[in-house]
């Protein structure tokens, strides 16, 4: 017999964002980040899990291609799951599968993401926060979204944020054992629909820091990193981003990200050796969005840029949205020479 379980995770952009260790192997981050989950239609990876006495290793594909299971974060969620697994019987299928059979029972992980590798987008955290949660369905772990999420958290930090909908707050927690250190959901997705998300993919791309060493050495030599992390800075911020979410305050929302996105990557500038992310084109796309809400009553666009340099642009309504296509077509045509490669929508159609 053969025991399956498919399920499908959109990733997530930080709007405050996560940068910085405090602890590595658990993934334990210097300061609270809160994110919202993109629409699965769009940008999700869907993954299945499979059981059966025939296999004899666990085993992953990822785009059909098999990748090693044996780095700390994958074999962390297969554990913490495990650890968790409950009885499971299909009597129709006549399949019946004891708590403690887990333990020896293999796994077989298929894993896609529906958007193109090539566009840069590959994103571990729809990636851990699916396997987990398709991994708990599987075993029958009876996990809610929130202890989920901190499993999901020892796979990639920012996958945490991806087991829920809307918007969605990572608390850094203070324990140790980083048990207090989990994902919570402040609004689903229905309390603020008007946003609309447009993904400019860039198309020159450097090869980039990973996350994981980029935030090492930021930890190891940035001053500025230390600055973020106190009450004013990031904690403050923290408390009015989840004020301007509740109260629909676009005007707020939109300053807020976009002032966090550029002292995230301040702070890469500040590391030894220094990190870029943003490129030229980067900085041309902020340049025009600046230049348009300086030119209206309040800001229409927030942008915010994560370890590389696509812009995930946020308009306020659908009309915004609309007009900001236009003229992100108008001035950045996907070419060679406007090094802009595509247009990605990151939640339902305008
Ligand atoms: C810039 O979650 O990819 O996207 O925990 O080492 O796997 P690891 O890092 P990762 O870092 C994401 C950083 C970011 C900001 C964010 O998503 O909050």
């Amino acid at each position: 017999w053969i025991h399956m379980v498919t399920a499908r995770t959109p990733t997530n952009i930080a709007v405050i964002k996560y940068w910085g260790k405090r602890d590595e192997s658990l993934i334990l981050p210097v300061n609270d980040s809160i994110s919202v989950t993109l629409d699965p239609e769009h940008l999700c990876t869907t993954t299945t899990v499979a059981v059966s006495p025939g296999f004899d290793q666990d085993r992953m594909w990822l785009n059909g291609k098999e990748i090693s299971l044996s780095g700390g974060r994958y074999q962390n969620c297969l554990r913490e799951i495990r650890a968790r697994a409950e009885d499971f019987e299909d009597n129709e299928r006549g399949i019946k599968i004891a708590k403690q059979d887990w333990q020896k029972l293999r796994v077989h992980i298929a894993s896609y993401n529906n958007f193109p590798t090539a566009a840069g987008l590959a994103s571990s955290a729809a990636g851990f926060a699916c396997l987990v949660f398709a991994l708990a369905k599987l075993m029958n772990a009876k996990e809610d979204p929130s202890q989920l999420s901190a499993i999901a958290r020892q796979g990639s930090g920012s996958a945490c944020r991806s087991l829920y909908g809307g918007f969605v707050k990572w608390i850094m927690g203070k324990e140790e054992n980083g048990s207090d250190s989990l994902a919570v959901q402040l609004v689903d997705e229905n309390h603020w629909d008007d946003l609309v998300i447009i993904i400019a993919v860039v198309s020159s791309r450097q090869k980039e820091t990973s996350s994981t060493t980029g935030m090492r050495d930021t930890v190891e030599t940035s001053m500025l990193l230390q600055h973020r992390a106190k009450v004013e800075v990031v904690p403050k911020r923290i408390v009015k981003m989840e004020e301007a979410i509740q109260n629909h305050d676009f005007s707020s929302f939109a300053q807020l990200t976009c002032s966090d996105s550029n002292q995230f990557h301040a702070v890469c500038l500040d590391t030894c050796p220094p990190i870029f992310y943003m490129n030229d084109t980067s900085h041309r796309i902020i340049s025009c969005i600046e230049k348009w809400n300086r030119s209206e009553e309040s800001p229409q666009v927030a942008y915010t840029f994560d370890a590389g340099p696509n812009a995930v642009l946020i308009a306020r309504n659908r009309k915004t949205a609309a007009l900001l296509l236009q003229r992100m077509l108008y001035f950045f045509p996907p070419s060679a020479d406007t090094d802009m490669s595509s247009y990605v929508l990151g939640d339902k159609s305008i």
